[in-house]
């Protein structure tokens, strides 16, 4: 029997990248590859990128360059860029980094095996296509080895927005929604495979609207509902959302699907109707928290989480303390802050920037109000008794960790046989990223 040929993935950036790279190393399972964690053992090491921000972007060339070595002792490896970077720069990595020998776009990983034929060739292959055919289609059912608890599925992708500072709507595409019935299909795949909860994924995934097994339209809050029908499907979340993508029927379910859990990232940017104007958000910030308002009276312990930006150009210090004076408002449970990274190609990075250290500034004063929340909202959950996803093995000896329904991480003193299972836990005791608790 010939040897199976071993892949090294390392992901950057967002959930769906993780969605993502399952996916690809499913598809290259078809070429022989099985799964590794060590570079060193690889026939091939596939980086999935992220091109959110500069910083993200720039990693990936110095991680090529840390391979240089890996390479010159195996000249059989193969070296992939795939994901967002790999989508927006192309031909340019290949020109940059002589030492790739395959580039795929996020549109196109169901053409792996091709490309890594090609690539065993010695040609240089390059898939950067939005193309017809679904990839999902083409992707074909997932593997049935038993899986961890938790697992993400992707249900929508691309984004429409285009706000001002954002390379999604480029890297990523237009939106697009997958059919309900290969959604519940890959569902309930995954709960044969052992997974109780579920992470709907989108770039703008509360946008969702596709086309159910009935011929009518389907919204997120239907597949939500349709979704908690699945036998052994304990819990569900989505992520990420636009606050103008909010529908009704959406605010309702997290008041009566007991499945859907109460922790909810609504990101808002920032907390100026000037910057909020200019960055192409199309609401105000009196427009989210009076959707905030409605989305608590639904569920009123929701653990609400965000993301942030600052430093977007033309942001004044009255604008900065509008963010800083919303986020009082809100009290997030946990949030997502960053400095303004101009994008090429995207309409604010043609605008004048920001000196750094005013970003600097900005950002650490903002950071410290965001952590503060935080430790508080961990803390207001000592004494009460929450269901805990127990997801594996703690640190300590005898010790499990999970997921409370608010998505917090928790260690708890419980018999390895609750892996995979909910328990009621009263938590004990709370640091700024985990909690303590005790099977109640
Ligand atoms: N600069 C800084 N942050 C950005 N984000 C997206 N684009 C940029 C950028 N150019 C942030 C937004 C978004 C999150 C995923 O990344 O807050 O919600
Ligand atoms: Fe980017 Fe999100 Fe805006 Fe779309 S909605 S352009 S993904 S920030």
């Amino acid at each position: 029997m010939t040897q199976p040929k071993k892949l090294y993935i390392k992901t950057y950036g967002c959930q769906m990248n993780v969605y993502d790279s399952e996916r690809m190393a499913e598809a290259l399972g078809a070429s022989g590859y099985v799964p590794t964690d060590a570079p060193e053992d690889a026939d091939m090491i596939l980086l999935n990128t992220c091109h959110i921000r500069e910083k993200a972007a720039e990693k990936v060339y110095s991680e090529l360059g840390r391979l240089k070595g890996l390479k010159a002792g195996n000249p059989d490896l193969k070296i992939g860029v795939a994901g967002c970077v790999a989508q927006a720069e192309g031909e340019e990595i290949l020109r940059r980094q002589p030492l790739v020998d395959l580039v795929v776009g996020p549109q196109s990983y169901h053409r792996l095996p091709e490309l890594e034929a090609r690539a065993r060739s010695g040609a240089k292959a390059l898939d950067t296509d939005f193309p017809e055919e679904d990839k999902f289609d083409r992707l074909g059912a997932r593997p049935k080895a038993q899986r961890g608890p938790t697992a993400f599925l992707t249900v929508q992708e691309g984004c429409d927005k285009f706000c001002a500072f954002c390379v999604v709507p480029y890297t990523r595409g237009a939106e697009v929604s997958r059919p309900a019935a290969r959604i519940l299909d890959e569902a309930r795949a995954l709960v044969d495979r052992g997974v109780a909860e579920i992470t709907l994924l989108g770039q703008n995934v509360n946008a969702y609207h596709g086309v159910g097994p009935d011929g009518a339209d389907w919204g997120l809050a239907r597949l939500i509902r349709e979704l908690a029908r699945i036998e052994g499907l304990e819990r569900l979340r989505y992520t990420t959302s636009h606050p103008n993508d909010m529908e009704d029927d959406l605010i309702a379910a997290h008041g009566d699907c007991p499945e859907l859990m109460p922790y909810l990232h609504l990101p808002v940017q920032s907390g100026s109707d000037r910057i909020l104007k200019a960055m192409n958000r199309k609401h105000t910030a009196e427009e989210y928290l009076r959707l905030i308002d409605r989305i608590r009276a639904a569920r009123p312990d929701i653990l609400l989480s965000g993301d942030l930006i600052v430093g977007f150009p033309g942001e004044t210090d009255a604008d900065f303390e509008d963010t800083m004076s919303l986020v009082r408002t809100v009290g997030y449970g946990q949030c997502y802050s960053f400095k303004y990274s101009p994008r090429p190609g995207t309409p604010a990075a043609e605008h004048d920037q920001l000196p750094e250290d005013v970003k600097s500034e900005r950002l650490a004063r903002l950071q410290a109000l965001l952590n503060a929340q935080q430790e508080a909202a961990q803390q207001a959950m000592v004494g009460r008794t929450v269901g805990v996803l127990f997801e594996k093995p703690g640190r300590m000896p005898g010790q499990l960790v999970g997921k409370s329904d608010h998505l917090q991480a928790v260690h708890v003193d419980a018999p390895a046989e609750l892996v995979g299972r909910i328990a009621p836990v009263r938590i004990v005791k709370a640091a700024p990223n985990s909690l303590g608790g005790e099977l109640a």
